[in-house]
């Protein structure tokens, strides 16, 4: 999809604040600083519009972005990020849980990993809920420009291993600098959205 118009509509910690047109969503998921900000900029063709930050932890309600009048983007707030204290915590846990099972117009979850490493605990733990509950998933390895080319298949392997992914979910090597694998994601989340 080749993206002109976005727009904010909201940022919404409460179901009742969750956008009515009954629309496609695609949910971003990932740990503090992987770069669920960076890639919703890199689909949108937008420098800036989503706010990243060195600072993790910083997005704390779900930001839905309406993309081209069609689909939103709903941007979660980073998990694992250890100085959130424990009762932001669960406030967190609840607000996500709520949203990904009872939401009607979610079609999958983009599920963000640090290519550069194998998935956390944290990010086993998220693959595995959303399997639970039977959402589709993409796993993206981001970061990917910061490892050569040519470790790419072995790191996407490890990725897969680790995570024990079901063959109906995809895997894909991303980077926000070199806007790699840009296209594919976007080939993932029209087919999902509207296939
Ligand atoms: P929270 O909103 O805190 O959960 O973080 P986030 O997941 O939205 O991460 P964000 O997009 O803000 O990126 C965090 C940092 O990683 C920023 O400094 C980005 O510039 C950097 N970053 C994100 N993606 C990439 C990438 O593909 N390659 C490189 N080299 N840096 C990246
Ligand atoms: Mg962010």
């Amino acid at each position: 999809m080749e993206v002109h118009e976005v727009e904010l509509v909201m940022s919404a910690v409460d179901p009742k604040q969750y956008p009515t047109t009954g629309q496609p969503e695609i949910a971003l998921v990932g740990r503090s600083n992987v770069g669920k900000s960076s890639l919703t900029n890199v689909l949108i063709n937008r420098n800036s519009y989503a706010r990243t930050s060195s600072q993790p932890g910083k997005t704390q309600t779900l930001n839905f972005y309406h993309v081209e009048s069609q689909l939103y983007f709903v941007d979660v707030p980073g998990y694992g990020y250890a100085k959130v204290s424990k009762a932001e915590r669960e406030k967190w846990g609840q607000m996500i849980e709520t949203y990904l099972t009872s939401r009607e117009t979610l079609r999958g979850v983009i599920s963000l990993v640090d290519g550069r490493h194998a998935p956390t605990k944290d990010d086993q733990q998220m693959y595995t809920w959303l399997s639970y509950y039977d959402i589709p998933v993409l796993v993206v390895a981001t970061k990917m420009d910061k490892i050569p080319k040519a470790k790419w298949n072995k790191q996407l392997s490890l990725v897969k291993k680790t995570l024990d992914m079901k063959k109906s979910d995809g895997l894909l090597a991303f980077s926000a600098q070199t806007k790699a694998g840009k296209e594919q994601v976007w080939d993932w989340i029209e087919s999902h959205a509207f296939g």
